[in-house]
């Protein structure tokens, strides 16, 4: 059986599963809800880090915690592609879920004065807890959002809030021009690093989205943290089913450097399915 256990220094991760209420349900996009809880591990974690989610005889997945408040109050914000997910989706206020964690490294934000956030399409999840901090540390941001269309856009108005309040502003961007500019998140990020000196870029979505926008920060010289999905079954780092070259994303990630990232064989190239197999991505 799993126990608590004691990490580093006062750093105590939690193993055992915990069941939790779901408090509230907010409708996000057209295809993305949240789900609210009350769990004070989640409530204190650090943009970016996971929760293993369990669906009651359905399957357990990795979700970033969406929302954090001084209040033990936390969400996950899931889309639903498949049999978990989809159940996920359908749940209702009062129904229970399992969850585990948090897990995995977050987003760094030490030393940050001006950072760009570049979120690409349901992948931009840990990228709203992340602005929230951002607000809530005094520290200026741009957030670039895109998306296929303008109902797909996730957290515009929380974004715009938080920028609001540190002088920044939000770059919504849509395939189809439905909503701000017409075209890609990537694109427009190349423009706006030529416009302000950022010390950050901080990214989450398609792993080729991230991949321009890593070569972009560094051709640059400006330092990225992206976040980055594998299967992930364990959340502790011993099954190996979440590895990207040498590194497992569910322990040494969700989020790295851009400098680790850049040069590994794997990254936007090919991941590994259910089974183990690489894939092409
Ligand atoms: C660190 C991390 C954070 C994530 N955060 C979110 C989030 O905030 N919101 C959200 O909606 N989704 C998130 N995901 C993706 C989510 O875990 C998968 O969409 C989910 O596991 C799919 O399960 P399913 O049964 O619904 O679909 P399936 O039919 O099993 O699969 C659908 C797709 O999801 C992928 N997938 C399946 N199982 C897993 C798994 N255990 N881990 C990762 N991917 C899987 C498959 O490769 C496939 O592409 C996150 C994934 C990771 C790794
Ligand atoms: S999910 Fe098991 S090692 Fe990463």
């Amino acid at each position: 059986m799993l126990r608590n256990l004691q990490l580093s220094g006062e750093k105590k991760i939690t193993h055992t599963p915990r069941i939790v209420k779901i408090k509230q349900e907010s409708i996000e996009t057209v295809s993305m809800k949240s789900l609210y809880f009350e769990d004070e591990l989640s409530a204190k974690s650090q943009p970016g880090q996971y929760l293993m989610i369990w669906i009651p005889g359905i399957d357990e997945i990795p979700m970033s915690i969406s929302f954090m408040s001084d209040e033990n109050q936390s969400a996950v914000t899931v889309r639903n592609v498949g049999l978990a997910t989809n159940e996920l989706f359908s749940m209702k206020t009062n129904q229970q879920i399992g969850l585990r964690g948090p897990y995995g490294k977050g987003f760094n934000i030490d030393n940050i004065e001006n950072a760009l956030i570049v979120a690409g399409g349901s992948g931009g999840v840990p990228l709203g807890p992340l602005s929230d901090l951002l607000r809530k540390k005094e520290i200026k941001f741009t957030c670039i959002i895109g998306a296929p269309v303008a109902e797909e856009l996730l957290f515009l108005e929380r974004h715009q809030l938080n920028a609001k309040a540190v002088g920044g502003i939000v770059l919504p961007i849509t395939e189809d021009g439905s909503h701000g500019t017409i075209g890609l998140a990537s694109e427009i990020a190349e423009k706006e690093i030529k416009k302000e000196e950022y010390d950050m870029i901080y990214t989450c979505g398609p792993e080729q989205m991230i991949k321009k926008i890593v070569d972009l920060g560094l051709d640059n010289s400006i330092p990225v943290q992206a976040s980055l999905e594998r299967i992930i079954k364990c959340g502790i780092g011993i099954c190996g089913s979440c590895v990207l070259d040498s590194l497992r994303v569910c322990k040494d990630g969700p989020v790295f450097d851009g400098e680790t990232i850049k040069n590994l064989k794997e990254f936007s190239v090919s991941k590994r399915d259910a089974s183990g197999k690489k894939i092409p991505i």
